[in-house]
């Protein structure tokens, strides 16, 4: 299969570049900056982009790339950091200028032959730079410009070297999937021949070529990863899958019977139920860090797997509905991107487990599951929920997990489903809770003064988790909400409403 390979310069943009060149049907792999000349090469790319970056190409130490990659006769495109690569790489000149470009630019294109075909003659771009050319190499022009960049845009036609100083990936910049797609199919000639049902052809022939006679154990949750990749391994291997659902204790309300009746009855897939309830909270109990919450819910998994496969087995391997985000941010990157959250089903398992790890979906980004989903029938009740973290509400309960706090939890956060659902707001809204913690308010309850608990609302919007804004949601909808939670969930006194962006918060309070 064609493809383009992005260099990852550390900008917090590097995988919607990614997601961009995918989106138009051409494979995109993200690869650290620093990646040697043979690595790049094996992959047979038919392009490269060069991401931006958060460096300075004149200072000391700041990222490059493997020279070779401008000796392979095959076209780059560098997107700001990676455009002041090239006039750099070149022999043009980068330096800081006074007025750093941010947000907003008028671009004005002066030639549409090819990287801007077919697109208007003006359009807005979305800048974000300090540095900029302030001499572009011998042997480039210059394809656009804007009011403080006479070079945003430039080309060595000879070469098929492209650099643009904005970018083109994220939404704001009108016509970059446009930009991408020239670049990505015309220019460097991939063949947009990444689909989804294609990708479902390949993964089932490989999965059976890796598995052969073994048996897989797949753990599933309920979230669309985790069924989407049963219902693609049961097509792939049929009877030599089984599949556990754990009940941890930290589940959704009504989780522990939708989930394997769904599997069992809806999918015809065999699911093993087991009940660790107990195990996993005694185990949490006293515990208040999120990382070692994590880190024993992770270990308990582990141990379940176990038993399951004593049990049940023997297994060979274990398979997981590990995405490319989940890879990245737990700093398995393949970028210089630094460890926020460790996300307990990346990074692999213990050696004592003595099973191999299957993760078909390690690749894929979240919006093409769905898609996979789509095409694999899953019912659309199942595609259209809300994603769910492998801790569950451990990380939704700040501070120890008690049962009280679980019950309140799990409660508000049913009233806060039920109310989107109710409302239609449900599918605009990426992921919607209640959290709680220790903190205490003053109610009053009839005549008589109370002390309950804080619960958090948070709903955002998001298109992959790695990014979210909080959601404008009706101050009808808000109140209604907050009613009930204070009215139904015995216990809570105060309702709050979450507004803080990611970055700089997370989407799970710990
Ligand atoms: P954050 O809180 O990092 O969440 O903004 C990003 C996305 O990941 C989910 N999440 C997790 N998923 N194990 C998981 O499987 C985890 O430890 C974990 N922590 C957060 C979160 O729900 C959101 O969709």
């Amino acid at each position: 299969m064609d493809k383009i390979v992005v260099l990852d310069f550390g900008s917090q943009y590097s995988h919607l570049i990614c997601r961009r060149i995918r989106e138009s049907n051409v494979y995109c792999e993200l690869l650290p900056y620093d990646s040697p000349i043979s690595l790049i090469k094996k992959l047979e790319p038919k392009g490269i982009v060069l991401s931006g970056g958060p460096s300075s190409v004149y200072l000391k130490g700041s990222p490059k790339p493997d020279k070779k990659i401008f000796e392979m006769g095959i076209p780059v495109l560098g997107i700001c950091y990676g455009h002041q690569l090239i006039v750099n790489e070149f022999n043009g000149k980068i330096k800081r200028f006074d007025n750093r470009e941010y947000g907003y630019a008028d671009l004005v294109i002066d030639d549409s032959s090819d990287l801007f075909k077919g697109i208007n003659k003006k359009i807005k771009c979305w800048m974000s730079h300090a540095d900029a050319a302030e001499k572009i190499p011998n042997n480039f022009e210059i394809l656009a410009h804007t009011e403080n960049s006479q070079s945003a845009a430039i080309a060595n036609r000879d070469r098929k070297f492209y650099g643009i100083q904005f970018h083109p990936e994220v939404s704001h910049t009108e016509e970059g999937n446009s930009i991408l797609r020239n670049f990505s199919q015309s220019i460097s000639n991939a063949k947009p021949d990444w689909t989804m049902q294609g990708f479902i052809d390949f993964s089932i022939k490989d999965i059976r070529s890796k598995v052969h006679d073994d048996r897989v154990l797949c753990a599933i949750s309920g979230g669309i990863d985790s069924t989407t990749l049963a219902v693609l391994l049961n097509k792939a291997i049929g009877k030599n899958l089984t599949c556990v659902f754990v009940n941890n204790g930290l589940l959704r309300l009504n989780e522990e019977t939708l989930v394997p009746e769904l599997l069992n009855k809806h999918l015809d897939i065999n699911t093993v139920s087991t009940n660790a309830e107990e195990r996993f909270l005694s185990k949490l109990k006293g515990i208040s860090d999120p990382e070692q919450k994590r880190k024993i819910i992770g270990e308990e998994f582990a141990q379940v797997f176990s038993d399951v496969t004593r049990d049940y087995g023997p297994f060979q391997w274990l398979a997981q509905g590990t995405l490319y985000p989940d890879v990245i941010e737990s700093g398995f990157s393949k970028g210089p991107a630094a460890v926020i959250k460790t996300h307990h089903n990346v990074g692999g398992l213990p050696e004592w487990l003595n099973l191999k790890l299957l993760e078909p979906f390690r690749t894929l980004y979240k919006d093409e599951v769905r898609q996979i989903a789509v095409l694999l029938e899953i019912p659309n009740e199942f595609i259209k929920r809300h994603p769910f973290p492998g801790p569950g509400l451990a990380v939704r309960i700040i501070g120890e997990v008690t049962y009280e706090k679980i019950r309140i939890v799990r409660h508000a956060s049913s009233i806060v489903e039920n109310e989107l659902l109710r409302s239609g707001w449900y599918d605009k809204v990426w992921q919607a809770y209640a959290a709680v913690g220790d903190d205490l308010a003053v109610g009053v309850l009839g005549d008589e003064r109370v002390y309950g608990h804080i619960v958090t609302i948070r709903i955002v919007e998001s298109l992959d988790a790695m990014t979210a804004d909080w959601s404008r949601l009706p101050y009808d909808l808000i109140s209604k909400i907050s009613n009930r939670i204070t009215n139904e969930v015995n216990g809570v006194t105060w309702v709050t409403y979450t507004v803080s962006s990611k970055p700089p918060a997370t989407i799970e309070p710990q």
